[in-house]
């Protein structure tokens, strides 16, 4: 069994085949989908699906990119939401300098607060890091992040970068670029991750694996990072498919 800890079937990409979506990775025995809000329309949405599909659970939070819209109203409604049986972490947070629609500060005054709703209501959290590692480090160890744990999702750093935040009780989750043919650091990082704090993800519909990348992206294709994996660690499939089910259902208190 396989489990994609991170995918936007709540996007648009999906709105004319995802039943055909969801049928294919059904039968490549990916057997839970994480599906992550990031705003008001792809939260919703991920409520949705998680109402529809057994299978399917939901994460709520609010994206770097947009922290300029959020209100309090939204982050009102998204602590309402954590009560939803179904919601089974907050995020994606965290920061994004790459793109400057909203301000540094503002960013990381949106990433605290949503690290501390985290605390109140006692949930995991899924961090989205571009270009701001430092900053997330800090402000992981500021809040005292590690009461809740959470998830790097679609890890590109360091080893030194990974140990930091498995210390702080995260688990380190790889996606895409991990199957790239030139992503030699991200290779050589996934072979020394502990398999205890391994995760795997397809951040559907972007960051397409080999052998389909520039294609859209979507959950049956976690077996080609699970693949990836597994021969990066000289480990089989099997034990690589069944250490990251234990470890999603572990953190996400799934049964
Ligand atoms: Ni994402």
């Amino acid at each position: 069994m396989l489990i994609d800890t991170h995918a936007h079937l709540n996007a648009i990409q999906y709105q004319d085949d995802l039943e055909e979506v969801i049928a294919r990775a059904q039968s490549e025995g990916v057997e839970r989908i994480v599906v992550v809000g990031f705003d008001r329309e792809t939260i919703t949405r991920a409520i949705e699906l998680a109402d529809q599909y057994e299978f399917i659970y939901a994460t709520v939070g609010w994206h770097p990119v947009d922290a300029i819209d959020m209100t309090d109203e939204d982050l009102a409604w998204i602590e309402g939401l954590c009560a939803h049986p179904k919601v089974v972490a907050l995020g994606e947070m965290g920061l994004d300098y790459h793109w400057d629609k909203s301000p540094k500060d503002l960013q990381k005054e949106v990433f605290r607060k949503q690290i501390a709703l985290a605390k109140k209501v006692k949930l995991p959290i899924i961090i989205h890091n571009r270009e701001a590692t430092a900053d997330i480090i800090d402000i992981l160890q500021e809040e005292n992040a590690s009461e809740v744990g959470g998830i790097m999702h679609c890890f590109t750093g360091s080893i030194e970068v990974a140990k930091q935040c498995i210390d702080m009780n995260f688990y380190i989750s790889f996606g895409g670029p991990v199957t790239f043919k030139n992503a030699k650091k991200p290779k050589e990082v996934a072979a020394e991750i502990p398999l205890d704090r391994l995760l795997i993800e397809t951040d559907c519909p972007y960051l397409t694996p080999h052998p389909f990348r520039g294609k859209r992206n979507e959950p049956s294709y976690v077996k080609y990072v699970a693949e990836q994996i597994a021969e990066l660690k000289g480990v089989s499939f099997e034990e690589i498919a069944q250490k990251t089910s234990d470890n999603a259902m572990r953190f996400f208190g799934i049964k």
